[in-house]
């Protein structure tokens, strides 16, 4: 399978070149970020994940049921082990797993954990980026429909732009009669979000100060992560939780041959994570030519699974 791009080197620093500083949430995983994200999900304050599993636990029967026979599932990020067969193994007929993601660690171990829990369906995993064009593998059993599922509210990753593009090509990859199946966390008060993001463990911290580390290692930087605070918050009028690096005093830092300043106080915005209200993920996907026709939450509203079809 062809490598996707790499453009790491180039976001850094066009990341860091800018007057608001920002760095691609998407960089957090290597492979000791992916471990941390991993405790991120286990910690009390994190309601998400728990949330989540709950919603799929309680409804992935009717989920499937909803889907029907003979679903091609599209699976967007791959690291969802534990939700995934919830799905999966009450799909009638599934026509198949497709598995994207750009880690090909995780891609081919996710892949390889179906298969084993599932034998009877077909895994064609895709090593690619979701956000850009890929070919959807062929399978050998009939496809009734094309159904993108898109768990872990990454779509809250996506600034309303980038969301609407990538709802827009989902709507466009599954063609009229398919479906999104997508993990949306609700907006609720700050007082609710905001210890989600500040964890007293300091497992978010230690996860947010990970991208320096992995921008020292990969890239040749000389960040020292300590000189910099983690910085989490609400932001109502964006309705996001913004993470932030923040440097603690003035210092400069060299990054694959480009010299970078930091004033006392300077923040680099390293992840938004939208919130949405139902009518505003409704109104969002309605753009997009996708129209939700239902929605399960978790007992305490905090998370939602809604599913999604393609207008006609
Ligand atoms: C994986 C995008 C859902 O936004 O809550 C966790 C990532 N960042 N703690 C989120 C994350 C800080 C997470 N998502």
């Amino acid at each position: 399978m062809t490598k996707p791009p790499d453009t790491f080197r180039a976001d850094v620093v066009a990341g860091l070149s800018r007057a608001a500083k920002e760095l691609p949430c998407k960089y957090f995983y290597d492979e000791a970020g992916a471990r941390l994200f991993d405790r991120i999900c286990d910690l009390p304050e994190y309601y998400l994940t728990r949330a989540e599993l709950e919603v799929m636990g309680s409804h992935a029967g009717e989920m499937a049921a909803a889907l029907g026979a003979g679903c091609l599932v599209i699976e967007y990020g791959s690291g969802s082990s534990l939700k995934t067969p919830l799905l999966m193994s009450r799909l009638r007929y599934p026509a198949g797993y497709v598995p994207v993601d750009i880690s090909r660690e995780h891609l081919y171990a996710s892949a390889a954990a179906l298969a084993a829990r599932l034998p009877g369906v077909e895994v064609r995993p895709v090593w690619a980026d979701f956000t850009e064009r890929f070919d959807v593998p062929a399978v050998a059993a009939p496809v009734r429909r094309r159904v993108v599922y898109f768990p872990g509210s990454t779509v809250g990753n996506f600034g309303p732009d980038d969301a609407l593009r990538l709802l827009t090509g989902i709507a466009a990859l599954c063609g009229p009669g398919g479906g999104l199946l997508v993990g949306v966390d609700l907006r609720k008060p700050a007082a609710v979000i905001e210890p989600a993001y500040n964890d007293r463990a300091g497992v978010t911290a230690a996860f947010n100060r990970n991208l320096l580390v992995r921008i020292n290692r990969e890239l040749g930087a000389d960040f020292d992560p300590a000189r910099f605070d983690h910085r989490a918050f609400f932001n109502a009028e964006h309705s996001r939780v913004e993470m932030h690096l923040v440097s603690r005093e003035p210092q400069v830092v060299r990054v694959g041959g480009a010299v970078v300043r930091f004033a006392a106080g300077e923040s680099v915005r390293t992840e938004c994570s939208y919130k949405y209200a139902p009518e505003a993920f409704r109104r969002l996907a309605a753009m997009a030519g996708l129209e939700v026709v239902r929605t399960w939450t978790d007992a305490h509203h905090l998370f939602s699974v809604q599913l999604l079809a393609v207008g006609s």
